[in-house]
């Protein structure tokens, strides 16, 4: 059932899937022999089975792409990764602080240089691409002009971003640090250069975390965040049990860890915080009151040995979810990865989630992290035409699983177990295909 808005694109597949939330259960749509319509403005602008859309297939001004075998899926959406991090991804043997302190510092250090900035950002947005990540939330370094690179990338690979310099000027070598002042004077730049750019390139203030800001630069962030409405802010809370600790005594005048970023203005809507295992229930309250949303990383928790998010407990007190590489921690930018070490942290704690759960928050829960559930996340008429098509016959084990498979559920769920990065045959934002 084609709608009015005029196609440009019909792309056909074996198998399309999208979720939906219905009754607070997230529920998988399949539709198999499927069409995706695509207007010219980039939006979706019809969704169906290929057979219904047989009289536009004629027409010789709306082109057809045939993915044959293919499955369509909504893009991804990474909502917590970091671009200087490619570079230690895998470097094991140390919690958190100390792994911060062993690996990620030197390695940050090092994005003073435009070239080994301009290098990572390059090869990050060929990562997300190999892996159908269509928006992502990307921490650069504190370092203006990597920032500015990671922007100019993204806006030439033609993805989503959600970004901005790292603020810090404490708790680290001082080659990382930088004062309040030279920082807030950096942001304003980067934010009338980028914010809002091309309409899908967004800055967002990144206070590292709380250890790694001082009272005057938080409360810079916080003024800064007042005299910009609209933009993001990304941060990390709660990961780890000794992070937890040493906040308390830094922060003493601070009720608990979400207060310090609270008390400077900087939670509410378009503000994501990866982590929070070690959350209590009132911080879990004011993050949903205050529409907080959460970056959950599972492949990093892993790595580091930082804990098992309960999501159960996250999501029924309201707090809005989504996943996250959380590269060089995390161990994956592929989304079906983390999609199944999700599903393998939760079953460990009795609670195994569905594939349309999972699915769902590797898309439609990130893109409401992030305030773009209205644009995408999922595949319906009218938002922009973010997806990925996926060859299951690019790996022979998947391909003969999905045959023996008898529900699009447990296809799906072959998908999440077996899928990778060579799965990924085409990945498109606004109807337009990535090339990494
Ligand atoms: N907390 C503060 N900085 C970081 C970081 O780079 N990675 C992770 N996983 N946690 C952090
Ligand atoms: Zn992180």
């Amino acid at each position: 059932m084609p709608a009015n808005r005029q196609i440009a694109t019909i792309h056909k597949a074996a198998e399309l899937w999208t979720t939906v939330m219905r009754g607070g259960e997230a529920q998988l749509t399949s539709i198999r022999d499927a069409a995706l319509a695509v207007d010219k403005e980039g939006r979706v602008a019809a969704v169906g089975r290929a057979v219904e859309f047989k009289n536009q297939n004629a027409e010789s001004s709306i082109e057809v792409i045939d993915h044959g075998a293919g499955i369509i899926v909504p893009g991804f959406v990474d909502t917590h990764v970091h671009c200087p991090q490619i570079d230690v991804i895998g470097c094991g043997g140390y919690p958190l602080l100390s792994w911060l302190d062993q690996f990620v510092f030197p390695r940050e250090a090092k994005f003073s240089d435009a070239t080994v900035a301009t290098d990572a950002a390059r090869r990050l947005t060929r990562e997300l691409i190999h892996s159908g990540v269509t928006t992502a939330a990307v921490f650069s370094t504190s370092h203006a002009a990597a920032a500015d690179i990671l922007f100019a990338q993204f806006e030439s690979a033609g993805l989503r971003l959600i970004s901005g310099k790292t603020s810090m000027d404490v708790g680290a070598p001082t080659n990382v640090l930088q004062s309040a002042r030279a920082d807030i004077e950096d942001q304003e730049t980067l934010i009338k250069k980028w914010h809002g750019r091309a309409g899908r390139l967004f800055y967002a203030i990144t206070p590292r975390f709380a250890l790694s800001c001082s009272r005057e630069m938080m409360r810079a962030l916080g003024d800064l965040r007042e005299r910009h409405r609209g933009l993001y802010v990304q941060s990390h809370i709660s990961e780890t049990r000794d992070e937890v600790e040493t906040v308390r005594s830094v922060w003493k005048d601070a009720a608990d860890y979400l207060a310090v970023y609270a008390d400077h203005g900087l939670l509410g809507e378009r503000c994501v915080l990866a982590h929070g295992i070690y959350l209590t229930d009132s911080e879990l309250d004011r993050m949903a009151g205050s529409k907080t949303s959460l970056a959950h990383c599972p492949t990093s928790n892993l790595f580091l040995g930082s804990g098992l998010l309960n999501l159960k407990r996250t999501l029924a007190a309201g707090v809005v979810t989504g996943l996250a590489s959380d590269v060089g921690a995390g161990t994956s930018f592929s989304p079906w990865a983390t999609m199944l070490e999700a599903y393998k942290v939760q079953a460990i704690q009795g609670n195994p989630v569905s594939g349309a759960q999972l699915l769902y928050l590797a898309t439609q829960g990130g893109a409401d992290s992030l305030a773009l559930g209205h644009e995408t996340g999922s595949l319906e008429v009218g938002k922009r035409a973010d997806f990925v098509v996926i060859d299951p016959a690019r790996r022979s084990l998947l391909s003969e699983r999905l045959a023996a498979a008898s529900s699009p559920e447990e296809r799906l769920f072959s998908v999440i177990t077996l899928g990778d990065d060579r799965v990924t045959a085409g990945v498109y934002v606004n109807g337009l295909s990535c090339h990494a």
